[in-house]
């Protein structure tokens, strides 16, 4: 890991003003937090309250209108477009409530895709290898060359997840990681996101559910675009273990 509580991520006095219809709407509202290397955050609060809005500032997917956003130590308020793209790119992996994954297109290519953006720095032979060993860290070694049409929610999401971590990235940010999913699959979710935890990848994940947030280490409240509590989670569960407890689903018995 490097520079174990350092903070990566730095914002200062942020806010997001949308306009629309002539009428100005700001969705975050003087945001100031750091996010240091190896943590495991939970961003929650109402629907509207500015999560993605943040997250998608945090992940230099957007700007924000007022105050700075220092990424490692870097003001991305002053980088371009080109500057930003690579920053993600070298530095970030993305997880999507819904997948975000092409359709008609296999595992393989799904999780193939940031490795294409880095031009020539990675052979045929290379890309293989390090397809392989990310569908195979979450599990969907026997999935590798069906379509997203034919995984179940869960598995997409694993895809998604394989994806997010092909570069190696410092950060993870996923948005409702496990909104679209049952409580079991939610768990094993959280447990292949606690593993690359573990691993020194540093994750913030927005999430609705009390019991997701207790898998992480830190939990920051939003209200109305502030902040309104940032609270240390003393004493994490394991999703692994949780997901071990939860009784298996029965299918009624068979008519005879
Ligand atoms: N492009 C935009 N133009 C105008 N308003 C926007 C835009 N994007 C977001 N907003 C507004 O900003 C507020 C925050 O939106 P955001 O998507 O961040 O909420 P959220 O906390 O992620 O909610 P949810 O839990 O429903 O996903 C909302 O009131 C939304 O309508
Ligand atoms: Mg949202």
């Amino acid at each position: 890991m490097e520079n174990p509580g350092k903070p990566i991520i730095e914002v200062k006095d942020v806010w997001k003003t949308f306009l629309s219809g002539g009428t100005a709407f700001s969705a975050l509202r003087g945001i100031n937090l750091n996010v240091c290397t190896g943590e495991l955050m939970a961003i929650m609060g109402a629907s509207g309250s500015g999560k993605s809005t943040f997250m998608n500032m945090l992940g230099c997917l957007d700007r924000p209108t007022k105050g700075k956003y220092l990424f490692n130590g870097v003001d991305t308020t002053e980088k371009n477009n080109t500057e930003l793209a690579l920053i993600r790119r070298d530095n970030f992996g993305f997880v999507f409530q819904s997948y975000n994954l092409l359709p008609r297109t296999t595992s393989y290519e799904n999780v193939e895709l940031p490795l294409l953006y880095y031009g020539f720095k990675y052979g045929r032979a290379q890309r293989r290898e390090m397809v392989m060993a990310a569908l195979k860290q979450v599990g969907l070694e026997d999935k590798v060359y069906n379509k997203t049409n034919e995984l179940s929610g869960g598995q997409q999401q694993r895809v998604a997840i394989a994806r997010a971590i092909i570069n190696n990235p410092k950060i993870i940010f996923a948005d409702e990681p496990t909104g679209n999913l049952d409580t079991r699959t939610s768990f094993d979710i959280m447990a292949i996101v606690q593993g690359l935890n573990e691993k020194g990848t540093t994750v913030v994940i927005v999430t609705h559910e009390p019991d997701i947030a207790d898998f992480t280490k830190r939990k920051v409240i939003f209200k109305d675009g502030q902040i309104i509590s940032d609270e240390v989670n003393q004493q994490p569960k394991n999703a692994a273990q949780e997901r071990q407890k939860l009784p298996e689903l029965k299918e009624p018995e068979p008519a005879k």
